[in-house]
């Protein structure tokens, strides 16, 4: 898609996300020969260090396996400047650097396009988009915009970061270079320059959240059954068996609702919950998220419950962590809240989203329970569920009612079960962080957040969270222990909501405990 040659400039190139994230899936599609061909990787960051240091710093992460030779060719075609974020002169340091390297690379006028992907703390978004729009702008080719959340704390400051970066990077932006103007020549050779702006939500880079649309819109099955007719509850859950160790300081600030479930769960809840959109082309799936956002009820208190751990088993709680600097802080770290959404396919559908740090699992899925079957033939056989496991263990999985095998006349609980390990042993699932750049480059948006999507998704989550920041008196934090299923109240709470758990079958999934590092 993109024609010429490609600048990826990692804007906070020596920070966490970047070596955790960034160049593991840079590095991944290099790999895999998905880098356009004269690609150049260019660092920028405030830390001063030489070229073998930066090499060292980004490439810690990278699972190398057998292919040495590719990441010396990796490190190759990686550079490194340093400057500030306020700073113009830095910027236009940076930008000289950048064309330097394109006429050495000869890349000729009109394709000169740049990446810039921030992995940067959202306090210095706004500068930086200026500095780069001022300065290092690319003027002969596309410029395409990534940043990552945190996208504000709530409606009124996303709203803000929102207006300011939309005065920089429109969603869709298309100017013209005029170099007819520039070298006195006829006016009608202009050339389209345009830039774009990606909003990441990992979440929507996962195999299994990438699967949703074709599961429900190209089976007949999945399509008919989709909505309250059938559908008794959706619960979309994410746990963690670790807590928020060493990453205290921000935490605290955000908590789970903010860090996890306005975002990532969301995500995956508009996905289930849309309607089908008239193509697969990005802006017709966006429609539709934000369609169906529009019809979720902001959260009410009283639809959810909340959590904090506590140490058990010699694990720190979380106010025991040492990044934490509010020794007393009640902010969640795990919560369960109830969205409901007001139109015809889902009214009356709870969708209990829950998350957690410090659980007694890893494991993120979605979970459709379907209504008991009317005049059962064979008592209370269990609710059918459809799961989706998004990790670990990538899975769909459908528990079903049948006969016991052999002379018994005995209805038991079974699945059909696509286990992605057992059904597709070669495949290697790429890294969401691969998948989503791969986007970018192709210049396909669906997998980002537009920003009225974005809108929408904080206009049903800021006032619960103002509530929960105020310590209003209906708050209540409950106490959990350290690798618990989250705080006892949880079994009620789900109850309370539709969910019906089967306490006479005999089931499990098979690989509900199964090592993920053996996946
Ligand atoms: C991040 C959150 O966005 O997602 C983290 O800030 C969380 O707290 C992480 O651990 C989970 O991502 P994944 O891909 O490991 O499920």
């Amino acid at each position: 898609e993109l024609q010429g040659a490609v600048t990826i400039i990692v804007l906070g190139a020596s920070g966490d996300l970047a070596k955790k994230k960034t160049y593991p899936a840079l590095f991944g599609l290099y790999r895999n020969g998905f880098l356009p061909e004269n690609v150049h990787i260019v660092g920028y960051a405030r830390t001063k260090m030489d070229h073998e240091e930066y090499l060292k710093r980004v490439t810690q992460y990278i699972k190398v396996g057998v292919d040495q030779d590719k990441l010396e060719e990796f490190k190759a075609i990686a550079s490194y400047v340093s400057g500030q974020y306020d700073d113009d002169a830095s910027y236009q340091n940076l930008d000289k650097f950048i064309q330097e390297s394109e006429t050495q690379r000869g890349i000729p006028s009109g394709r000169k396009n740049r990446v810039f992907y921030m992995a940067l703390p959202p306090s210095v978004f706004i500068p930086v988009a200026k500095g780069l729009k001022r300065n290092v702008y690319a003027k002969e080719g596309s410029n395409r915009l990534v940043v990552e959340k945190p996208f504000g704390m709530d409606s009124e400051s996303s709203n803000h970061l929102a207006r300011e970066l939309g005065a920089l990077f429109t969603e869709n932006e298309v100017s013209h270079w005029k170099r007819c103007a520039q070298e006195k020549l006829l006016l009608n050779c202009c050339s389209e320059i345009f830039s774009k702006i990606y909003r990441i939500d990992h979440y929507l880079g996962k195999e299994m959240v990438k699967n949703v649309m074709n599961l429900r819109f190209a089976n007949v099955l999945f399509g008919h059954a989709w909505d309250r007719t059938y559908v008794d509850n959706v619960q979309i859950t994410f746990k963690e068996p670790f807590g928020t160790e060493g990453r205290g300081g921000y935490f605290d600030e955000f908590g789970i609702i903010r860090d996890v479930i306005q975002n990532h769960l969301l995500q995956v809840l508009t996905l289930i919950a849309m309607e089908r959109p008239i193509s697969t082309d990005s802006e017709a799936i966006r429609d539709e998220k934000v369609k169906v956002l529009k019809c979720i009820q902001p959260i009410a208190i009283q639809d959810t419950l909340l959590g904090q751990y506590v140490g058990a088993d010699g694990k720190p709680g979380y106010l025991e962590d040492e990044t934490l600097k509010n020794k007393d802080s009640l902010t969640p770290t795990f919560a369960a809240v109830v969205c409901r959404i007001n139109n015809e396919r889902w009214e009356g559908v709870p969708f209990i989203l829950k998350a957690g740090k410090a659980l007694n699992e890893a494991k993120v899925e979605v979970r459709l329970q379907f209504h008991h079957v009317a005049g059962n033939l064979y008592g209370g056989s269990a609710r059918n569920e459809l799961v989706i496991r998004i990790q670990p263990n990538e899975a769909v999985y459908m528990k079903f009612n049948n006969k016991q095998p052999g002379l018994s006349y005995q209805t038991i609980q079974t699945d059909l079960d696509l286990s992605y390990h057992s059904r597709y042993a070669e495949l290697s699932i790429p890294d969401a962080y691969e998948s989503l750049i791969l986007d970018v480059l192709r210049n396909d948006h669906s997998n980002f957040v537009r920003d009225d999507e974005l809108d929408r998704a904080w206009k049903i989550f800021t006032p619960l969270l103002h509530k929960i920041d105020a310590h209003d008196s209906d708050v209540h934090i409950k106490p959990y222990a350290y690798g618990s299923r989250g705080p006892k109240e949880l079994e009620d709470f789900v109850k309370k909501y539709g969910y019906h758990r089967d306490t006479k079958a005999d089931y499990q999934w098979p690989l509900q405990n199964v090592n993920p590092s053996a996946n």
